[in-house]
């Protein structure tokens, strides 16, 4: 394929899920963050192949992204991570979402829902019930119960007959991190949530899943004893944070490409794109690439990434524009141009490329996620397996 486009390589996904699975016991579910469209990386498609592979979970942050899923025939359960507003609730349980509840009012107002649904949809089964995880905030902030609120809400969820308590679950903010202050709050949550657990176990109240690690979780701490793993990050080929590195080999998934449309010899002393923030310094060979912000190539970017053409590593110049952007193919010159020519792949970053979604991260003071996410809708996926 010629023009802008994604490579996602399948094979690495699966190497990065064998990862994943050998870390923690045999029997440890994963429940693979596919939300915001599989960190770019396009969700039915990734779906599809961690079903395949033996994902037993997906996590999702709306219920539309849900729908997408189910309408594409995924089956498995998936896990909304963040909580449903009152006009999502009905098709999140006809969708057969698992759902995150750490408050009576939610657990009331999911309950009624389900009641009512039933009344209107007779070929539901009387005794259908939705699946709930109980969120125990434990240091995240965001949502979920306090520890010491998490007994009774579960005694209320096993109280409800429309509620089945699937899981028990928290999250945590600072796992990647290498502090010693990081690393005893995560310790501290992770003892919190274990007593959590323990307590309800003491009541009699057992959910099958108990699940606290996301990728930094997973490769910091994999002596914490659970049930269920929510991996999202490392999956896709990147460790949570820089500290991670060593850890483990992931192989980045997604590799973004484009093709020359266009070369030209500029003289020295020509400023190039918006704002002249390249000027010619000499003789230089310049092509044109039909890649810009709107793909998801971050303005902010011009002028520091190297792409990798079929001769080695060309500097990108001038400012990223919407649409396109240049490459300083080197001198010009009379005589033969050897090298890249008109319509030549430029692969933007990946995972044989100079450039990485973490080493583009890095220029921008931000993270891997960031980058494979911005890949924008018009960009096609090309799945390789
Ligand atoms: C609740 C929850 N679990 C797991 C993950 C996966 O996190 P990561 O991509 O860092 O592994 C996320 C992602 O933000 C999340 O919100």
């Amino acid at each position: 394929m010629q023009g802008t486009h994604a490579v996602i390589y399948l094979p690495n996904l699966r190497h990065n899920l064998d990862i994943v699975k050998k870390l923690h016991p045999i029997d440890t579910a994963i429940c693979l963050a596919v939300k915001a469209d599989a960190y770019g990386h396009g969700a039915v498609a990734v779906a599809r192949e961690a079903e395949s592979w033996g994902v037993d979970c997906l996590g999702v942050a709306r219920v539309s992204e849900a729908r997408i899923l189910r309408e594409a025939g995924i089956g498995i359960p998936i896990l909304l991570y963040s909580l449903p507003m009152p006009d999502e609730l009905e098709e999140a349980l006809l969708l057969n979402l698992d759902l995150f509840l750490g408050d009576s009012e939610l657990i009331k107002s999911t309950a009624r829902k389900l009641t009512d649904l039933k009344a209107r949809h007779p070929d539901m089964a009387a005794n259908h019930r939705a699946n709930v995880h109980l969120k125990v905030d434990t240091g995240m902030g965001r949502i979920g119960c306090q520890p010491q609120e998490a007994l009774a809400l579960a005694r209320s969820i096993e109280e409800t007959p429309e509620l089945s308590l699937r899981g028990i679950a928290t999250h945590l903010p600072v796992a990647d991190g290498n502090t010693q202050e990081h690393r005893d709050f995560t310790r501290n949550q992770l003892v919190l949530f274990d007593q959590v657990v323990n307590r309800l176990s003491d009541e009699g109240i057992r959910p099958p899943l108990v699940h606290g690690l996301n990728s930094a979780g997973i490769l910091e701490y994999p002596e914490f004893r659970c049930t269920m793993v929510r991996p999202g990050i490392m999956a896709y080929g990147y460790p949570p944070g820089k500290h991670q590195q060593h850890l483990a080999n992931l192989l980045p998934v997604m590799e973004l490409r484009t093709s020359v449309s266009y070369i030209k010899e500029v003289p020295p002393g020509r400023g190039l794109s918006y704002g002249h923030t390249y000027v010619t310094p000499d003789l230089r060979r310049i092509a044109t690439l039909p890649v810009g912000y709107a793909d998801g190539l971050f303005r902010g970017l011009s002028n520091r990434i190297q792409m990798t053409t079929s001769q080695g590593a060309a500097a990108q110049v001038g400012t990223i524009c919407m649409d396109q952007c240049l490459l300083d193919l080197g001198p010009g010159g009379s005589g033969e141009h050897p090298g890249v020519n008109r319509y030549d792949q430029v692969v933007i970053f990946g995972p044989k490329a100079f450039e990485s979604a973490q080493t583009l991260a890095e220029k921008l003071d931000t993270i891997p996620y960031e980058i494979t996410c911005a890949i924008s809708k018009r960009v096609p996926r090309v799945y390789r397996d």
